[in-house]
C-alpha cells in the first residue's frame, strides 16, 4: 500500500470506509500495530517448514471459478500447535449446539453472580470475545428489583467495561430518572451479549444462544422481580418475542428458578435516538414499569 502522504482524500476516505465495515471503528493507538510479527510465535522459535500467508497486493478478492488467488508467503507457522488454543479458534471449533451445552454447564456451576462474572471471563465458546477489549458482565445494583437486560456492548462499553455508558445508556439512565428509579438503587443491568460485536453489529443467532445460558444464570442470581428485555433481540432471546414494535409495554412472564415474574419489552434507547417519535410509546411503557414496581410487595 502507497504510504498516507501519496493517497488522495478520496482514497482515504475508501480505506476508512472499508476499515469501519470491517468493524475498525476507533484508534486505539497514534501508531499502527503488526500483531502478527508480535511474538505469538517468534520467528527464532519456529521450525522449518508450514507457512502462513496473506494476499499478495494485486490480487483480486475472488479469484475466478472459486480458486484461490496467489499466496505470497510472510513468514513460517509453527509445527506443534501452541499450548492453549486461543479464543476465537477454540469459538470456531466449537459448533453451536457443543457452545450452548459448555456455557450451560459453566453458567450452571456459578452460584454467585462474582462466579459467574469468572466462568464467563474463562469462556472461549463465543467468537467476539476474541475482538473485544472487555467483557462487560454487569452494571447497576444486583439487589435492586428491576432487572434489565439489552443487546450487546458498543464501543464505549467495550472500553469501560460497562453495559449501558454510552449516548444510549445515557439516554436509559434519563428515562429511568423521569419515573424516579436509578441503577444506583433501583435497576441491575447486562445484555444478552457480554462482548462487543464488531462494528456493533447485531450479534448473530449463534453468539446468542452461545452465551444465553450465561444471562439465563444471571437473570436467576440476581432474582429480580421484574423483567425488562431492551430491545428485539434480547426481548426474542429471553421472551421469545417476535416483533419489538407489536410486543413492546405488553406484560409477560419470565420464569426465574420456579417463580414467575412479570417481563416487558421495550424500546431499545439506540432506536429512540434515531425516531424519537417513538419516545412517546417509551413514555407510555416507562410509566406502566413504574405502577409495577410501586405496587411490589416489600420485601421482608
Ligand atoms: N446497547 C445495548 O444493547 N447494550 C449496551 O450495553 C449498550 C448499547
Amino acid at each position: 500500500m502507497p504510504a498516507a502522504q501519496t493517497l488522495s482524500p478520496a482514497e482515504l476516505a475508501d480505506i476508512l470506509a472499508f476499515y469501519a465495515e470491517a468493524g475498525v471503528d476507533c484508534a486505539l493507538d497514534e501508531v499502527a500495530h503488526d500483531r502478527f510479527a508480535e511474538g505469538a510465535f517468534p520467528a527464532s522459535a519456529l521450525p522449518e517448514g508450514g507457512a502462513v500467508t496473506q494476499r499478495a497486493s494485486g490480487d483480486t478478492a475472488d479469484a475466478p471459478s472459486g480458486q484461490s488467488a496467489p499466496r505470497r508467503v510472510l513468514s513460517r507457522a509453527p509445527a506443534v500447535a501452541p499450548e492453549a488454543p486461543r479464543p476465537a479458534l477454540a469459538a470456531a471449533s466449537l459448533g453451536a449446539d457443543a457452545a450452548a451445552a459448555y456455557a450451560g454447564e459453566l453458567a450452571a456451576s456459578a452460584r454467585t453472580l462474582d462466579d459467574l462474572r469468572a466462568a464467563l471471563a474463562s469462556f472461549d465458546g463465543c467468537a467476539l470475545k476474541a475482538g473485544a477489549k472487555n467483557l462487560c458482565f454487569a452494571d447497576g445494583n444486583p439487589a435492586g428489583r428491576i432487572m434489565l437486560v439489552g443487546e450487546a456492548p458498543g464501543e464505549d462499553e467495550d472500553r469501560q467495561g460497562l453495559p449501558f455508558v454510552g449516548v444510549s445508556g445515557q439516554l436509559l439512565d434519563r428515562m429511568l430518572a423521569a419515573i424516579g428509579l436509578s441503577r444506583a438503587e433501583h435497576v441491575y443491568i447486562a445484555n444478552i451479549v457480554p462482548w462487543r460485536p464488531p462494528g456493533n453489529r447485531t450479534p448473530t443467532t449463534q453468539e446468542m444462544l452461545a452465551c444465553r445460558p450465561f444471562i439465563v444464570r444471571q437473570i436467576e442470581l440476581a432474582n429480580p422481580d421484574i423483567l425488562v428485555t431492551i430491545g428485539g433481540p434480547s426481548s426474542q432471546a429471553l421472551l421469545d418475542v417476535k416483533g419489538i414494535m407489536a410486543a413492546r409495554g405488553r406484560w409477560l412472564t419470565y420464569n426465574v428458578g420456579g417463580r414467575e415474574i412479570p417481563a416487558m419489552p421495550m424500546l431499545h434507547p439506540a432506536y429512540l435516538l434515531r425516531s424519537p417519535i417513538a419516545k412517546r410509546q417509551a413514555w407510555a411503557d416507562l410509566l406502566s414499569l413504574k405502577a409495577r414496581h410501586d405496587a411490589l410487595p416489600h420485601r421482608p
